[in-house]
């Protein structure tokens, strides 16, 4: 190239990123706490099943850079925080030396990318079975009502209640696990709160039958949750923490009588530990692959939640932008999407095509294949 047509090519650049981001606004800049992004653009939590023996494996360094940019979000896929806390196949965890050290190569390839990276922490409770329970035990729930046999194609063991005097030393696991994710380096943590697990059947009345203070009403029910976020928040800051809520769906036979009285008080009452974000899945995902139509808007949430919002579910770049633009969310997380698509960022400012996720191999235990193997956008 000439010198004439190089900074021809250089304007032609720097006058389409203005544009993109004039018409986008996911490729705007925002402020979350103390992390300026450069864009809106999240990478979702997304479970792939290829961390053996819940130790995170090599080949998560490459999956992870990949979707890393300079000053953006990545979550982490569910992680761990004990050894009764896994209901899948080769899922990680991060409540042993080893995992630690394990992740210590991921995060530093993330942030050798200028990426900002949150590790989240997961209880699975009853979505589970004795299998992957330490001495083949009953898996842990706030009730012993099991899941429908089958449900999701799972086996599902009929899990034990907790006591009461149980509980401190499972939030206790969490506070941990969030000392651990800093120790491995990464910035903060998500708080798995959604999609049915432990967190989520102590929240919604489908699940929780107990009598004691963390069962019945909706202050009790919302008690395990706030704990937890309580206790990492003291342990990290809260400058450092992120919850997500699936307050709408029912995933996991995990549903809620009044969903909006349940996420405006949580909403409210997370305001009190000063954290970082609330993350939540859209209504409309009412079914886990399909946007459906429903009468609930996550906006009185937003509205009530003093921190940043993060919103999820079956986003493409158009509703992501009108998201934004219309003050439903301060960022959008995308999943399937940016599963198979590691440069969703830069399509979106280009108007690329996009690469098509192959839902077969979303869950498969392969090192390549589905997981580091789709293709960047050749410019
Ligand atoms: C393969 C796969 C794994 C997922 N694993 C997790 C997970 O570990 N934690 C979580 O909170 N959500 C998980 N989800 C849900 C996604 O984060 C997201 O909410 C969902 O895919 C809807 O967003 P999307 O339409 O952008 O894909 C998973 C989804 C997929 C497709
Ligand atoms: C973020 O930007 C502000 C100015 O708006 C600056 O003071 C701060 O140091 C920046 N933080 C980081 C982590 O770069
Ligand atoms: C992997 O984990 C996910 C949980 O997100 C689960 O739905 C899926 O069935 C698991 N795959 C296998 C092979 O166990
Ligand atoms: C949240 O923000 C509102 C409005 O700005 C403010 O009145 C309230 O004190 C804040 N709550 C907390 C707990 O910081």
């Amino acid at each position: 190239m000439g010198v004439l047509e190089t900074i021809i090519f250089i304007f032609h650049i720097h006058i389409t990123r203005a544009m993109a981001s004039i018409t986008n606004p996911l490729l705007t800049p925002y402020k979350m706490g103390n992390f300026n992004l450069s864009h809106r653009v999240v990478l979702a939590p997304l479970t792939r099943n290829r961390s053996y023996g819940n130790v995170p494996q090599p080949h998560a360094i490459l999956y992870y850079s990949q979707r890393a940019t300079e000053c953006g979000l990545l979550v982490t896929e569910a992680t761990g925080v004990s050894d009764t806390a896994q209901g899948y196949v080769e899922t990680p965890g991060i409540w042993t030396k080893e995992q630690v050290e394990a992740w210590k190569p991921i995060v530093n390839a993330v942030h050798e990318k200028g990426g900002i990276f949150f590790c989240q922490i997961w209880h699975v409770g009853r979505v589970s079975n004795t299998g992957f329970q330490p001495n083949g035990e009953a898996p842990i729930s706030p009730t012993d009502k099991e899941i429908t046999p089958g449900l999701a194609g799972g086996e599902w063991s009929r899990p034990r209640r907790l006591k009461t005097d149980e509980i401190p030393a499972l939030i206790n696991d969490f506070r941990l696990a969030a000392r651990n994710a800093i120790e491995a380096g990464f910035d903060g943590v998500e708080i798995h709160g959604a999609n049915g697990y432990i967190i989520d059947q102590f929240l919604k009345d489908q699940v929780n039958d107990r009598t004691d203070q963390y069962g019945g009403s909706l202050e009790n029910r919302c008690r395990f949750a706030l704990e937890i976020v309580e206790a990492v928040a003291n342990e990290i800051g809260g400058d450092k923490v992120g919850i997500r809520l699936s307050t709408f769906a029912d995933y996991m036979e995990c549903g809620d009588s009044n969903p909006e009285a349940l996420g405006l008080y949580m909403a409210n009452a997370l305001n009190k530990y000063n954290i970082l974000y609330l993350h939540v899945i859209e209504p409309r995902m009412i079914q886990v692959w399909e946007n459906s139509e429903t009468p609930y808007s996550t906006l009185p949430m937003k509205k009530a939640f003093n921190g940043t919002f993060i919103s999820a579910g079956g986003y493409k770049k158009d509703d992501g932008n009108k998201a934004i633009a219309n003050g439903n969310a301060d960022l959008v997380a995308f999943g399937r999407l940016f599963l198979a698509n590691p440069d969703l960022p830069k399509r979106f400012e280009l108007d690329a095509i996009l690469n098509k996720y192959d839902r077969d191999t979303f869950y498969i235990q392969d090192p390549v294949v589905g997981y580091t193997d789709y293709p960047f956008l050749e410019v």
